[in-house]
């Protein structure tokens, strides 16, 4: 495991001499916060050993390295899902050549469906925990101790300073943000109604399909983690209206300056 993140972190540092301080990952439909970076240098997932290669429609899949409000940041365009067929430690393999890379801090997005009843489309919900039972643990097998204990602490996944700054950032700018609890499935189907009652009564505000494999990967190594979803779709048992991954790609866009103003403000602050 080692060797294969030294290799891939030799041959993007072949190719880039910056050290990037924090990294950002960009769910569906949440790309365009790279349109902020004051972008230095681009390597496609395909040209990096031992990366696995993106598939879904929306992911560009390629590492983003530049600015943002004056800090090095390392940016996922692109990112991997339990639904395409991958194993927990190549979805977060990317995670740990980023530490590897240098960054201290991991800043994640994605889309989700809102179970809290007082959500609604187009709302931003920044995660304060999250529920990772329903995929396979990234630290199964053997522990790998240079990259952190065998039985990590979970007990703050999102930093609570993070969130507070975060919070402010967005009350400043009239952005109604809401807080809670990101439980991760592994689609690729949306939830049945019997689904969306169990996400409910288990103590989720919001559920989708990426996120929880890759905070887990990063609090093993110490990594200081912040996540926000953005809510595409009710994911109530009594909606009447199917989803649709095209809708999702849809909400997300609009949706997105909320999140992207967070962001910017929340690197300048770090
Ligand atoms: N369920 C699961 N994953 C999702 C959803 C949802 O409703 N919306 C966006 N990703």
């Amino acid at each position: 495991m080692i060797q294969k993140i030294n290799e891939a972190v030799a041959y993007i540092k072949s190719g880039y001499h910056s050290t990037p301080e924090i990294g950002i990952v960009l769910g569906s439909g949440l790309g365009n916060f790279t349109g902020e970076i004051k972008v230095e240098k681009e390597i496609f997932y395909k040209d990096i050993p031992h990366f696995p290669v993106s598939t879904v429609e929306g992911h560009s899949g390629k590492l983003i390295f530049g600015e943002v409000s004056g800090k090095k940041v390392v940016a996922m365009a692109g990112r991997f899902h339990v639904y395409e067929g991958y194993e927990a430690n190549e979805i977060v393999f990317p995670i740990r050549v980023m530490k590897y890379l240098g960054i201290s801090t991991l800043l994640l997005s994605n889309a989700a469906g809102g179970v809290n009843r007082d959500f609604k489309v187009g709302d931003i919900m920044i995660i304060n925990d999250q529920i990772s039972q329903f995929v396979p643990n990234p630290l199964i097998g053997k522990n790998v101790p240079e990259l952190g204990p065998r039985f990590p602490d979970m007990s703050e996944p999102f930093s609570k300073r993070l969130i507070e700054k975060a919070k402010e950032i967005a009350k400043e700018k009239g952005i109604d943000a809401k807080s809670g609890v990101y439980v991760c499935v592994p689609g690729p189907t949306y939830e049945t109604a019997a689904e969306y009652r169990m996400i409910e009564s288990i103590g989720a505000d919001a559920v989708g399909m990426s996120t929880v494999q890759e905070v887990i990967a990063a609090v093993h190594m110490g990594v200081t983690c912040f996540a926000i979803s953005v809510i595409t779709d009710i994911a109530h048992a009594n909606t009447e209206s199917p989803i649709t991954h095209e809708e999702v790609l849809i909400e997300a866009k609009v949706a997105e300056p909320k999140l992207t103003h967070i962001f910017k403000e929340l690197i300048a602050s770090i």
